[in-house]
């Protein structure tokens, strides 16, 4: 079965649907891959580089169209490429079926089967397979480069001999993928970044990554079902957009990317609020192609309104080709392999995803899925403090039928030793039982006392706990290494070097335990 990638022919579109590196994935799921000669200039990828991945590279678009069972674009074909198409053909891309209407028409008299990135559910099993969100990604990242580029300062705050410069302070409007990546990139410059959304679930991701939530004083959900915005009243809009004017005082770039699906961008971003900027700011208005958030944007244009340079750039995973190339065709081979690979490839109309992005089967109109009746709501659970794997493994806090026996056992000793201490008086103890007696206190007391402690601190934090351990491991050490000295078979050097060895144990386990749970965190 054979793939093919084309070269793209939107102009200015630098992407290409695959690059060797997804080729290679391809070979593996067992597909043939036909490449246009040149598909890959404009991101970078060489006609010999593509070659070299395994694919045969031929001269013009048409040979590619002809000879491919499946072919994939980033763009949806225009209406000169449609010809190009065959029956039985599938065609994968971004499709925009409410916006396509004619092209899909002229793709389904040539039975064609087609296939939308853009219509993938949006489900957690889809995620590897989910263009949007890797190309949104990119454009968060890349909203922030080009801001940085037409700003007049530092992001970060600089102290030098000639002065201090104080860090650029940014706004991001919307803290979807977009939005988040762009407080990554942000604060990753060293600005101080603050971000507003209408969805209240996104204030820990913000607050994550090191930036502040702003609030209205107005109660409304945002949240629209399937993680997405749903539409704001317009009180709620006026509060925000008084707080933005507040904010527009203060912020030297603007970020927004608020986004309603299927909807016209709202305006949040007025040409009050441009008036109210300080001159050199920038805005970066990133749902310029859905209509924009802020009322001086032009499509696609970088534009000076009152001092402050508008962004309206739709191109921007585009701009950084490579990069964007490389993840839509790891995206595309991901949806290959859900699609049965070489071997076992078929449209299944049962499989959620493969359904929700069909557009076409074979030329009938099967856009949009119908949506499945959503399951009952589970009942509410307390949720469980998140544990590391590792500290899970290691510390997982002991079944109920284990903490019973020790502390009947606890028990038991305390009750014998009750018994021995009152039960004869104090003349009637040996002085080596009187000793024995008062390091059993001890013994004792520190069992039941360290248990206590261990497990009424939540499992999360054990893994700081052990630290403690560790130091009080020490302590036992230095204590066991005094008691080993003398007569090797008597009791204390024995009990003595056993502390040791447990000791042991417990700080060499304690820095292997650490070890692997920063080597999780390790890129
Ligand atoms: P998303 O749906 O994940 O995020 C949009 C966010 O806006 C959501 O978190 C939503 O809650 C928030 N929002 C909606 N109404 C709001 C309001 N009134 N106030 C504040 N926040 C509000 O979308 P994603 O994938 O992050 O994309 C964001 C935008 O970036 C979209 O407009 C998308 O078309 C655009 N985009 C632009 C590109 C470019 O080259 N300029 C490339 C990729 C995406």
């Amino acid at each position: 079965m054979k793939i093919g990638i084309i070269k793209e022919t939107f102009e200015g579109e630098c992407r290409v649907a695959g690059t060797p590196k997804s080729i290679a994935r391809l070979k593996k799921q067992g597909f043939d891959v036909v490449v246009e000669s040149g598909a890959g200039a404009n991101a970078d990828f060489t006609d010999d580089a593509y070659r070299e991945a395994g694919a045969e590279v031929l001269g013009s678009a048409k040979d590619v169209w002809e000879a491919a069972d499946v072919l994939t674009k980033v763009r949806i074909a225009t209406l000169d490429e449609v010809p190009l198409s065959h029956e039985d053909q599938v065609v994968i891309s971004m499709v925009s079926p409410a916006q396509n209407k004619e092209l899909i028409d002229t793709f389904a008299e040539r039975k064609v089967t087609l296939l939308a990135l853009d219509c993938v559910p949006r489900i957690s099993r889809a995620q590897s397979m989910d263009v949007l969100s890797s190309m949104a990604n990119i454009a968060g990242y890349r909203a922030v480069l080009e801001a940085a580029n037409v700003y007049g300062s530092f992001f970060t705050g600089q102290t030098t001999a000639a002065g201090s410069v104080p860090p650029a302070k940014v706004l991001i409007i919307g803290a979807g993928v977009a939005g988040l990546a762009a407080l990554g990139a942000a604060r990753g410059l060293g600005a101080i970044v603050r971000a507003f959304d209408t969805r209240a679930a996104v204030r820990e991701q913000v607050e994550s990554l090191g930036g502040e939530f702003l609030e209205v004083e107005f109660e409304e959900s945002g949240e629209g079902g399937g993680g997405y915005a749903k539409l704001m009243s317009p009180e709620f809009i006026e509060a925000e957009m008084a707080l933005f004017m507040e904010q527009a005082k203060e912020v030297d770039i603007v970020i927004t990317t608020a986004l309603i699906p299927g909807r016209k961008a709202p305006t949040l971003w007025t040409e009050d609020h441009v008036k109210a900027m300080k001159p050199g700011s920038v805005i970066v208005d990133m749902a310029a192609e859905s209509g924009g958030n802020c009322e001086c944007t032009e499509h696609g244009k970088a534009v000076v309104a009152h001092g402050v340079t508008i962004l309206g750039y739709s191109d921007l995973p585009s701009r950084m080709a490579r990069v964007a190339s490389d993840l839509f065709g790891t995206n595309i081979s991901h949806l290959t392999k859900e699609l049965g690979k070489a071997e076992g490839f078929a449209i299944d109309h049962e499989n959620e995803i493969t359904r929700g992005a069909l557009v076409l089967d074979k030329g009938e109109m099967l856009w949009p899925a119908s949506k499945k009746e959503a399951p009952p709501a589970p009942k509410p659970t307390p949720k469980p403090e998140p544990v590391p794997e590792v500290a899970k493994a290691v510390e997982a806090p002991p079944s109920g039928a284990g903490k019973a026996i020790f502390n009947v056992l606890a028990l038991a000793m305390a009750a014998g030793w009750i018994g021995l201490r009152f039960g004869m008086g104090n003349e009637q103890l040996s002085p080596e039982l009187a000793i024995f007696l008062q390091h059993l206190t001890v013994f004792v007391l520190a069992c039941f006392v360290g248990w206590q402690v261990v497990w009424s601190v939540t499992a999360a934090l054990h893994t700081p706990l052990m630290s403690v351990t560790n130091a009080i491991s020490g302590i036992i050490i230095v204590g066991g290494i005094l008691q080993a000295i003398g007569d090797t078979t008597s009791a204390p050097v024995l009990v003595g070097a056993a502390a040791t060895l447990f000791a042991t144990i417990n700080i060499f386990g304690g820095f292997f335990v650490t070890k692997r749970m920063l080597q999780m965190f390790q890129k």
